[in-house]
C-alpha cells in the first residue's frame, strides 16, 4: 500500500486545522477518559504531538449544564492550542448546541464525534452503538458541521460486532468529516486481541479523507511501521503514551532516545505539579469552586514513567498529595521537597479520574 506523504493532504480552502497539522511529522494523543486531561495533553503537546484530544464529553451534560464535570473535561490549560474537543451524543440538535458551547467555552481547534465508546453507560446516548445505525452518525456529523466553522472529525471502531469500517468511513467522508480516526477493533472486541491494522489500511485506501490509525502502538518504531504499511495519514497513541510523552518527540523529530531515569522522574514531578495547578485553579465559568488537589488520579500514571525502577512503585501508587509525589521520587530527583509543597489542602472532593478511566478501561477485560 502506498504511503501518502503529508503533501497529499494540502490545506483545504478554509485552511482546516487537521490539514495544516498533517503537514508536519508526528503522532496524535488519543482521547482517553480518565487520562487525556489538561496535564497529560500539555506534556504531549510540548513533546510535539500533532494534536491532542480531550476526554469524551457528554453533549447532553454540557447543554443541560448538569455535569460540572464537563467543565473540567473541556477546560483548556492556559495557552493550550491544537486541542480537539471530543463529544458524544445521539441527538443532532443537542450535539449542535454542544458544539456551539464548546467553541465558546473551551477554545477547541476542532470538534470530534465519539463513535467508538463501547461502555454501557454511553450506549443509547452515542458512542459505538451508532455504528449499528450509521445513517444517524452521518446526520450527527452534518449537524455538528452546520454549527461551527471549525473542522469536525469522527472516531470509529471497525464496527459494532462486524467490520463495516469502509462503508461507515465512506458515509462519514461524504457527510464532511475532515478526519476519520479508526480504532482497529469492533465494539464487541472491547480491548481484546490485537488491533487490525490491515482493516485500518483498507479504510485509508477507500476514502479521500485523511485517516488516523489507532490501536496498540507502543514504540516509535511500531508507529512508523504501522503508518507506512497501512497508509494512514498519522498514528494515534493512547495507552502507550501514559508516562511516555517522549513518544511524541520521537515521532516529531526522529530522536528516539528515552531520557535517563532522573529526567523521567523530573517529568513525572512536572506532571504532578501541572495536575495540582490545573485542578486547584478555579474556572471562570465555575469561579466559586476550588477543585481537587488529590494526586490519586496519578497513582496509575506515575509508575509508568519509571518502569525500570519498580522499587519506587509502591510509594508512587499511594500518593495523596503533591508532597507525597516529591517524596516518592526523591531518590531520583536528588533534592528534598521545595518549601511550600506540603501546604496544599485536599478538600476531600472525590477524585473523578479513576472512576472514569475504570468505566472505559474496565471494558478491556
Ligand atoms: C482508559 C481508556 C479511555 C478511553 N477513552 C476514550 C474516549 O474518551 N474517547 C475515545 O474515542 N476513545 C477512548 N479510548 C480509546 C482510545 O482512544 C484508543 O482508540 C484505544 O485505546 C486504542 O489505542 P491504544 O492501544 O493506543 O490505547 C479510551 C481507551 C482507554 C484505554
Amino acid at each position: 500500500m502506498a504511503t501518502p506523504s503529508a503533501t497529499d493532504f494540502p490545506p483545504t480552502a478554509t485552511g482546516g486545522f487537521y490539514a495544516r497539522r498533517l503537514m508536519r511529522p508526528g503522532a496524535v494523543l488519543a482521547p482517553m477518559a480518565g487520562y487525556s486531561d489538561a496535564p497529560m495533553r500539555q506534556l504531549a503537546a510540548e513533546q510535539g504531538a500533532l494534536w491532542t484530544v480531550s476526554e469524551m464529553i457528554s453533549a447532553r451534560g454540557l447543554v443541560l449544564g448538569s455535569e460540572q464535570e464537563s467543565l473540567h473535561l473541556g477546560r483548556p490549560y492556559p495557552g493550550e492550542q491544537g486541542r480537539v474537543v471530543q463529544l458524544f451524543g445521539a441527538d443532532p440538535d443537542v450535539l449542535a448546541r454542544a458544539v456551539a458551547l464548546s467553541e465558546a467555552w473551551f477554545s477547541p481547534a476542532a470538534l470530534d464525534l465519539n463513535l467508538g465508546c463501547p461502555v454501557p453507560k454511553v450506549r443509547g446516548k452515542g458512542g459505538a452503538c451508532l455504528l449499528q445505525t450509521p445513517d444517524v452518525a452521518y446526520t450527527l456529523v452534518r449537524a455538528m458541521r452546520a454549527a461551527t466553522g471549525l473542522d469536525v472529525s469522527a472516531k470509529i471502531r471497525l464496527g459494532w460486532d462486524e467490520n463495516r469500517s469502509v462503508e461507515i468511513a465512506q458515509g462519514l467522508s461524504e457527510a464532511g468529516a475532515a478526519v476519520i480516526t479508526v480504532h482497529g477493533r469492533t465494539s464487541a472486541q472491547r480491548y481484546t486481541g490485537e488491533a487490525d491494522w490491515d482493516a485500518i489500511g483498507r479504510v485509508a485506501a477507500a476514502v479521500p479523507t485523511p485517516v488516523i490509525g489507532s490501536g496498540d502502538v507502543l514504540t516509535p518504531e511500531q508507529a512508523r511501521t504501522r503508518r507506512r504499511q497501512s497508509g494512514v495519514a498519522a498514528v494515534m497513541i493512547g495507552r502507550g503514551a501514559v508516562g511516555n510523552p517522549w513518544l511524541f518527540r520521537a515521532l516529531a523529530s526522529g530522536d528516539d532516545a528515552l531520557p535517563s531515569a532522573p529526567e523521567r522522574a523530573q517529568m513525572a514531578w512536572r506532571h504532578a505539579q501541572l495536575q495540582h495547578h490545573f485542578y486547584t485553579t478555579p474556572h471562570r465559568r465555575d469561579p466559586a469552586r476550588l477543585h481537587v488537589a488529590s494526586m490519586r488520579p496519578l497513582r496509575k500514571v506515575l509508575p509508568r514513567y519509571l518502569p525500570d525502577h519498580p522499587e519506587l512503585h509502591p510509594a508512587l501508587q499511594q500518593v495523596e498529595a503533591l508532597e507525597d509525589v516529591h517524596c516518592a521520587l526523591t531518590p531520583l530527583l536528588g533534592s528534598p521537597a521545595p518549601a511550600g509543597v506540603g501546604a496544599f489542602t485536599d478538600l476531600g472532593i472525590s477524585p473523578r479520574m479513576p472512576e472514569r478511566a475504570n468505566a472505559y478501561a474496565g471494558e478491556q477485560s
